[in-house]
């Protein structure tokens, strides 16, 4: 099939690379020359786990072009709309510039019988507003919401593998063909038995929202229980497993320590909220700003802790913080938990020193003013504190006896809830963590 992918970040870029492997002829384009250069040499420009030799493996065959001009979507028969829609400035709504920009590029390549899929994240109404500007331009052509649920770092997995594939759609003969099309795109998935699930274009696009509100809620939820687990002396890791055992539960996303970041659960959350106004209805999400400060709350606890074991200040202290990432197996720093706690310290007073395996250079980009280290053993060396702010394998794995001979002072806060305790403690150090004595 001759698809097309419009926007080329951490979904487009993923998506074009998994159509082409599919065995699709693939055009995917993008405003950013920088991105696309680095593309078309077959390279990501980012860290995703796989997609450099991915993009190897489909280069050869010549199904994967990427390139800056729209006219080129031209001829493709399927279009995947994957730009970003991040928080608007100074507001919880979500940006539109990228979509509208799209679509407007698009409209004119438009042929009939093209489909056109959404797969960016929208607050709802958006999808029905693009199918009449579709409609005027092009009646033959038709809008189908496919919502993307990759995870980063797992994007590749979750993209020819998804748990389940949700196409919102117009009722009648035109919806049935886009459906019949975007099936032949997703044979192989749906082959494998993954679960489809066909409703309308109100729905599906909520799905999305739906289901990253859910997650972020589930945080907050074991989040605010590690709250009570402070004030009574209880261990939000036990609680967690213990509930977690009821499979209506599930211990999946019951991980509490510094909570969610990224370009997703924080921003989706807010747009929900924002969206939920405009339609009239903002008290069935008036829950999500609880859990969106729950969230906010945690990164002001760790520094509080931070202060607590340094004897009260965190003037001078020298703190070496593993992680800036906002979660690992990503170099993705937007919003990340592990920066906005580094920096707080670094207000107090702290000299803070940032390393992580792969988010330093973008760390660097967006907080100029922290000081970074490339690797491990220089962020940690001489430290009065170290924090574990992302949860990466090697992070984790940490041997508090090789740790400690470098730093000043055996002191660690687990802001993941990933390391254990008594082995740490057995080694001579002060362990504190969210949620637990
Ligand atoms: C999230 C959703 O999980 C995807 O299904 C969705 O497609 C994606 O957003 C999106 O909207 O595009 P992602 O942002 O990659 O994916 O990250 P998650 O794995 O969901 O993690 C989000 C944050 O929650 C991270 O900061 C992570 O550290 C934190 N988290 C996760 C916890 O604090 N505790 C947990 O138990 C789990």
């Amino acid at each position: 099939m001759q698809v097309s992918v419009i926007g080329c970040g951490y979904l487009g870029a993923v998506h074009a690379a998994c159509m082409a492997h599919l065995g699709h002829e693939v055009t995917a384009v993008d405003v950013d020359a920088a991105k696309v250069a680095t593309l078309a040499a077959g390279r990501a420009p980012f860290f995703e786990p796989g997609l450099d030799e991915l993009l190897a493996e489909v280069a050869p065959t010549g199904r994967l072009r990427f390139g800056t001009d729209p006219a080129a979507v031209a001829g493709a028969r399927v279009h995947f709309l994957c730009v970003g829609t991040p928080q608007r400035a100074g507001d919880y709504a979500a940006d539109l510039t990228y979509v509208d920009d799209a679509v407007a590029a698009l409209l004119p390549h438009l042929a009939p019988g093209d489909v056109v899929v959404g797969k960016s994240t929208v607050p709802v109404g958006t999808a029905e507003r693009i199918a009449a500007e579709v409609a005027r331009v092009q009646p033959e052509a038709t809008v189908l919401w496919n919502p993307e649920f990759l995870r980063e770092g797992y994007a590749i997995g979750d993209t020819l593998r998804p748990d389940r594939i949700v196409y919102g759609l117009e009722d009648g003969p035109r919806g049935e063909r886009a459906r019949a099309l975007l099936d032949e795109v997703y044979a192989a998935a749906l082959a494998d038995g993954v679960p489809q699930v066909v409703t309308d274009l109100a729905t599906a696009q909520l799905v999305k929202v739906a289901a990253n509100s859910f997650l972020a809620t589930k945080i907050s939820f074991i989040n605010a229980m590690a709250e009570l687990c402070e004030a009574t002396g209880a261990d939000v890791t036990s609680l967690a497993d213990a509930i977690g055992h009821d499979d209506r539960i599930g211990r999946r996303f019951l991980n509490a320590g510094l909570g969610f970041g990224g370009g997703c659960l924080p921003k989706d959350i807010r747009a929900f909220m924002a969206r939920a106004g405009e339609l009239g209805v903002d008290q069935a999400l008036t829950f999500l700003r609880e859990v969106d400060q729950i969230n906010l709350r945690r990164r002001t606890r760790l520094v509080d802790l931070a202060r607590e074991v340094c004897d009260g200040s965190l003037v001078g202290v020298r703190v070496a913080v593993l992680g800036a990432a906002f979660k690992p197996n990503s170099d993705d720093v937007r919003d990340s938990p592990a920066l906005s706690a580094a920096a707080q310290m670094q207000l107090q007073g702290a000299h803070v020193v940032v390393t992580d395996p792969k988010a330093v250079e973008n760390a660097r980009a967006v907080l100029p003013g922290l000081a970074y280290a490339e690797t491990l053993e220089d962020a940690v060396g001489q430290a009065d504190l170290v924090v574990l702010a992302t949860e990466w394998s090697e992070y984790r794995e940490l041997d508090p006896e090789t740790v400690g001979a470098l730093v000043a002072h055996r002191r660690v806060l687990d802001g993941r809830n990933v390391l254990d305790p008594a082995r740490w403690r057995a080694a001579g150090w002060t362990y504190r963590a969210l949620g637990r004595p």
